[in-house]
């Protein structure tokens, strides 16, 4: 009997050769740029107390509500996939006393999170995320380092098209003024149970609603940013104009929201044009009560999360990456058995001096071996028979001109060649 074949769960992005050599490649740009910027690794778990979430992201967001994957493991706890990164680091920054020492603490990280979202283009159930924090000071240089952090990313990526969009969300006294009289506003309005329990959470969410009657009647509703106090709106003025300072486009969204409470302060998204429904490249802001919220002490951050498959999208849209992304320097093609041994010497000896290099296995003719040299995406091949092992001497053929440039078979001749060829 044959057995029907597995598929991967509905909506999940996945990635592999050659098209992984893509995503590989901005996951790394994105990297980069935050190590550029005095970034450090941190590596969590990608499970976690389900409660770091619920208190740490909110109870009115989908999120939370509607888009956990949540599980009881064998010890009986509730145990929550990470459905974003902010919660878990925070968690973890209290848990080893990261805050108690030089400030601010400036983290990266990148992997899978999970959403149970429908899924569409651009939006998946594991998609993957670059992100940072940088915790300790509520200074507007950082948050506009940290926003140049991703703007740089992208400009490296080649990107051209993506606008951001910031605002402020204020201080606790901004937020308690301009809470006091949008609750004012959304009581005048005809809301369904689920809709005014969800305003009670959280008002600002009234804003996010896609529903085009929660749209228009949300019109003419107060929006924070006329609401900042003198420090508040002096910290935003400082922002504007320090990203200004270093050339980096913006627009003010003042009715802009986060799909997640924990933000305070600066909050920014970067979207991106040709992407359709899902533009959001990706998005941050200040929490300034989050590490409050989860048991920690009341230490200010801000970070980003950048969506890799939604930003790899981008680059594919705006033809952006560079032509070839070569994961080899040289493929070896042995066309004898005694070429074949020599060839596989020379991989470990190659290898060893930092060369990425490969060869054809199995029997292949030249022919098959040129065309496994071709699949190989290497910048060289070199092929080897009986006469480049008798006489010493081949030939390294770039493979994108054609062009042939004469070595022995000589490790470090080969070296040589390759590093100052490439
Ligand atoms: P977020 O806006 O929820 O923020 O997600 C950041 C980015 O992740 C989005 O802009 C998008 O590119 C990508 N993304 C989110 N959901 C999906 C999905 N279902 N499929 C594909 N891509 C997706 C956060 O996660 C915050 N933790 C960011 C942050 C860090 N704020 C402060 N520090």
């Amino acid at each position: 009997m044959k057995l029907s074949k597995f598929q991967a769960p509905k909506g999940v992005s996945e990635y592999f050769p050659p098209d992984s050599i893509q995503f590989e490649y901005v996951r790394d740009v994105l990297l980069q740029n935050a190590k550029l910027a005095g970034y450090s690794l941190i590596e969590l778990p990608v499970f976690e107390d389900t409660e770091v979430f619920t208190r740490g992201v909110g109870e009115s967001t989908d999120v939370v509500s509607k888009e956990m994957y949540t599980f009881e493991d064998r010890g009986g706890r509730s145990i929550t996939l990470r459905p974003e990164g902010t919660a878990g680091v925070m968690r973890a920054v209290i848990e080893h006393n990261l805050d108690k020492g030089q400030l601010p603490v400036k983290l990266f990280y990148s992997g899978a999170f999970f959403r149970a979202e429908r899924p569409q283009a651009g939006r998946y159930r594991q998609f993957y995320q670059v992100g940072i924090e940088a915790i300790g000071y509520n200074d507007p240089e950082i948050d506009v380092e940290v926003i140049a952090v991703a703007d740089n990313a992208f400009k490296a990526l080649g990107l051209k098209q993506y606008t951001l969009n910031i605002t402020s969300l204020g201080d606790a006294k901004s937020r308690d003024a301009h809470r006091k009289d949008l609750v004012k506003f959304i009581s005048t309005l005809k809301l369904d149970e689920a809709t005014s329990e969800r305003a009670k959470l959280n008002p600002l969410r009234l804003f996010d609603d896609k529903r085009e009657e929660i749209r228009s009647s949300m019109q003419n509703a107060p929006v924070l940013l006329e609401y900042l106090s003198q420090d508040s709106s002096t910290h935003f003025g400082k922002v504007k104009a320090l990203l200004e300072s270093l050339k980096i486009n913006y627009q003010v969204n003042p009715r802009m929201v986060r799909g997640l409470d924990y933000y305070t302060g600066t909050t920014f998204e970067f979207d991106h044009p040709l992407l359709g429904a899902q533009s959001g490249i990706g998005g941050g802001g200040r929490y300034d009560g989050l590490m409050g919220s989860l048991g920690g002490a009341d230490v200010s951050g801000i970070g980003f999360g950048l969506g890799i498959d939604r930003v790899l999208m981008a680059c594919k849209a705006e033809s952006s990456l560079p032509s070839s992304i070569e994961p080899l320097d040289l493929f070896i093609a042995p066309i004898t058995d005694d070429a074949k041994s020599v060839s596989f010497k020379l991989l470990s000896e190659l290898r060893k001096s930092g060369i990425r290099c490969d060869m054809a296995y199995g029997d292949r003719g030249l022919k098959g071996a040129m065309k496994a040299a071709d699949k190989s995406g290497a910048i060289y091949a070199l092929v080897i028979g009986d006469d480049e092992i008798s006489s010493g001497k081949c030939e390294l053929k770039t493979m994108s001109t054609g062009q042939v440039i004469s070595s022995t078979l000589n490790t470090s001749d080969l070296i040589s060649k390759l590093g100052t060829t490439k």
